[in-house]
């Protein structure tokens, strides 16, 4: 049986400019291609999860303005059931992205409708309740981030938050999650501590995946289990998105029932599918792609 994931996060049109280099506080360079493509973490990781082989739903706001029928139907292609997606009047989410030549971007998130995406209706409520794994971010408000989790941990859906991008987060809304996955900068924010700390996370969530960029990623968990995983030797294009493909991947694969440490080495090859490629939903591997590379270790 394929996992059944519903994603509750944002949707973005993401406007991609490639250059040398990053630009300076103040400063304008002159860059290379501009790429103008679906993204959005919520989005991105319900498509992840979507071609990993995934039932997905994606739970969310989009706008009314022409981006957002872009949005819905990348979605839709994708194989995600977009049935309750809320169209909201006015602009789409959209992101600003640069990216330089080793593959590093930077980031400013324009939320548009994603703001809009609050008060869970019962038919969101049922989708998550009916779900084996629930999939959030932190692109729409911390509210509703916390209402799903709490939803699906009473309904026993598994619940994974990637508390990204970061922010300061409600302690109690960790209460409600199974599996945290951050980066070290996000681990940073939650525990306060200058260095990621795996106990101070093990103290506030059961499960904790850190993704460690080009070296792979760490699991831990309250059983003792405290293992690194490391990365796929790959040409990196733009590591944009290659979060969202590992977190997407990941679900599924805890949802198959794989063991989390495989699971994690599974969505390892996701990830590293993605960063050889330019763009966010463009870039996210399908099951075959995740395979081919898994298998090759
Ligand atoms: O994780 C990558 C995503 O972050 C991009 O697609 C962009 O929309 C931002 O949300």
């Amino acid at each position: 049986m394929p996992t059944r994931v519903v994603v509750a996060g944002s949707a973005n049109m993401d406007l991609v400019g490639l250059a040398e280099r990053l630009p300076r506080p103040g400063e304008t360079v002159l860059g290379d291609d501009f790429v103008m493509a679906p993204g959005g973490k919520g989005s991105n990781q319900a498509i992840a999860a979507a071609r990993a082989g995934g039932t997905t739903t994606f739970l969310g706001a989009i706008g009314s303005d022409a981006f957002g029928v872009t949005l819905g139907s990348r979605l839709t292609a994708a194989g995600v059931d977009t049935s309750r997606v809320r169209t909201s009047y006015g602009t789409s989410g959209v992101a600003v992205i640069m990216v330089d030549r080793d593959g590093e971007n930077s980031i400013l998130v324009s939320p548009g409708a994603n703001r809009t995406f609050t008060e869970l209706t019962d038919a969101e409520r049922a989708a998550i309740a009916d779900a084996d794994v629930l999939l959030c971010q932190q692109e729409i408000p911390m509210s509703t981030v916390h209402t799903a989790l709490r939803t699906g941990r009473a309904a026993g859906t598994r619940t994974i938050l990637n508390a990204a991008p970061a922010r300061d987060l409600p302690a109690a809304m960790l209460d409600e999650v199974d599996l945290l996955v951050v980066n070290e900068i996000e681990a940073r924010a939650i525990t306060g501590a200058a260095e990621p700390d795996i106990a101070a996370l093990l103290a506030l969530v059961p499960r904790v995946v850190l993704t460690l960029s080009g070296a792979g990623s760490r699991y831990a968990d309250r059983d003792g289990r405290d293992e690194h995983v490391p990365a796929y030797r790959v040409e990196v294009a733009d590591t944009t998105a290659a979060g969202d493909a590992f977190t997407g991947a990941l679900a599924v694969a805890w949802g198959e029932g794989r063991d989390l440490v495989e699971a994690v080495r599974w969505a390892n090859a996701a990830g590293a599918v993605c960063v050889q490629k330019v763009g966010a939903s463009g870039a996210l591997p399908d099951r075959s792609e995740i395979e081919a590379l898994y298998n090759r270790s």
